[in-house]
């Protein structure tokens, strides 16, 4: 009898990704089929806490009953209209969203990786037009062991073997510093003519949920200032709540000249994307000189809406750094007991702990492995890093019984 005939295996799901999908992931083997809150449940009905929040865009928890009905009652009146036209949904988001985030204007977009490039390009547009850059010799500064997503031209200043081997030829035009060095960008930024941009992640999520000292946004955004350059924050995985404020640059107060949103910014129910800039900046883009079908389509904007209304309602910010403090505490006491963990490091709930071995070994996956067989997920970011963040739905209880789960894994774990 076929597999579809008899109840479908998880198994058989895997095997099936496996022969008619590409192979440009390596998921952990656990196949889910329904998510709610903190929890989802694979098909043979098993219960597990995300904690990985499809990396930071479930912040709100899985199928949060306000923004699926903002989906499915707008999907049943207009789902795309292109901008060809104007509808009703996009005005009142953009007039929403830009008063809460305090911009001018914002710039709608699908996917975090778009809203890169929407960023890079406004970048460059606005050196050309408003700070004199001759054209095409403008620079934008990015650091080492960014990720900011996997078009060619986000590729072409990524310093990942893997995301960069064999897809050149690559777009000139970034100058690479190391992350965490506010004297490598005040050298970048004197010892070259055209810069136009800083590209940061306010803490670099798929590097290892690295945090940068206190003061370096700061000092940062002060350089850039200085020397008439964009300071761009992307906030993709940071943004909406994850690290304990709305934005993690709002732990220094500093306001991004550009700011780019997507993952949380719908709940992870929707793909939708933003970029945020004042008139100033925004305005050097005219009609047909960027775009997208699908940004700023109806749904996408009544589903963000409800998405960050919930993070406003559910007060998350205050939740994840709360949650985050314990957490990392709860952390520290289980690594102080342990010699297979080494460090937690992160802020709210964006965490991350390293195994005790190479980058190379397997310990980190082989622990995620047991960690889902406890009922917990969670994927490595790198070999020896794990990184941690769960809904921001989270109760003090579930994370309780999280650090339980964790604690009884890394203690019965056998290299
Ligand atoms: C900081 C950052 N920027 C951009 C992206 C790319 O977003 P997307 O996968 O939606 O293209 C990610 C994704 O993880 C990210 O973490």
């Amino acid at each position: 009898m076929s597999a579809t005939m008899e109840k479908i295996t998880s198994d058989d799901l895997i095997k099936m990704e496996d022969k008619h999908g590409a192979h440009n992931y390596h998921p952990l083997g656990v196949v889910l089929k329904r998510g709610e809150g903190v929890h989802v449940w694979d098909v043979e009905g098993k219960q597990y806490y995300d904690f990985l929040s499809a990396y930071s865009a479930v912040n709100q928890g899985h199928c949060h009953p306000k923004i699926v009905g903002a989906m499915v009652d707008q999907a049943q009146r207009l789902t795309l209209t292109s901008r060809a036209f104007y509808n009703d949904s996009l005005g009142p988001y953009e007039k929403f969203v830009t008063e809460y985030f305090g911009f001018d204007k914002v710039l709608p977009m699908n996917t975090g990786a778009e809203a890169v490039e929407t960023a890079i390009k406004l970048c460059r547009k606005w050196a050309y037009e408003k700070k004199g850059i001759p054209e095409n010799a403008a620079q934008i500064i990015v650091c080492e062991n960014n990720f900011h997503g996997r078009t060619t031209t986000i590729v072409s200043f990524s310093n990942d073997p893997d995301a960069r081997k064999n897809f050149g030829p690559f777009t000139p035009g970034f100058i690479r510093i190391p992350y965490n060095d506010t004297d490598a960008l005040e050298k970048a930024l004197k010892e070259n003519d055209n810069v136009a941009g800083f590209l940061v992640e306010p803490i670099q999520g798929e590097a290892g949920v690295f945090v940068p000292d206190e003061g370096y946004l700061t000092k940062a955004k002060a350089l850039c200032e200085a020397n008439g350059t964009l300071f761009i924050a992307d906030e993709v995985q940071t943004g909406i709540a994850r690290t304990g404020k709305l934005l993690a640059v709002d732990h220094e107060n500093v306001r991004p000249d550009i700011l780019i949103l997507g993952k949380a910014i719908s709940g992870g129910v929707y793909p939708v994307s933003a970029v945020f800039a004042d008139d100033e900046i925004m305005m050097v883009i005219k009609p047909g000189q960027h775009g997208s079908t699908f940004g700023g389509n109806p749904v996408g904007c009544k589903v963000a809406i409800a998405a960050l209304e919930v993070v406003t309602d559910e007060k998350l910010a205050e939740n994840a750094e709360r949650l985050g403090e314990l957490f990392r505490a709860e952390m520290q006491r289980i690594i102080d007991n342990s010699d297979l963990i080494l460090k937690v490091r992160g802020k709210g709930l964006l965490n991350a702990i390293i195994v005790n071995d190479t980058e190379e070994s397997k310990t980190a996956w082989n622990l995620c492995v047991a960690l889902k067989e406890n009922g917990l997920l969670a994927k490595p970011t790198h070999g020896n890093i794990i990184r941690f963040a769960p809904p921001l739905v989270m109760t003090e209880e579930e994370l309780m019984d999280c650090v339980r789960i964790i604690e009884t894994t890394i203690n019965e774990f056998k290299r």
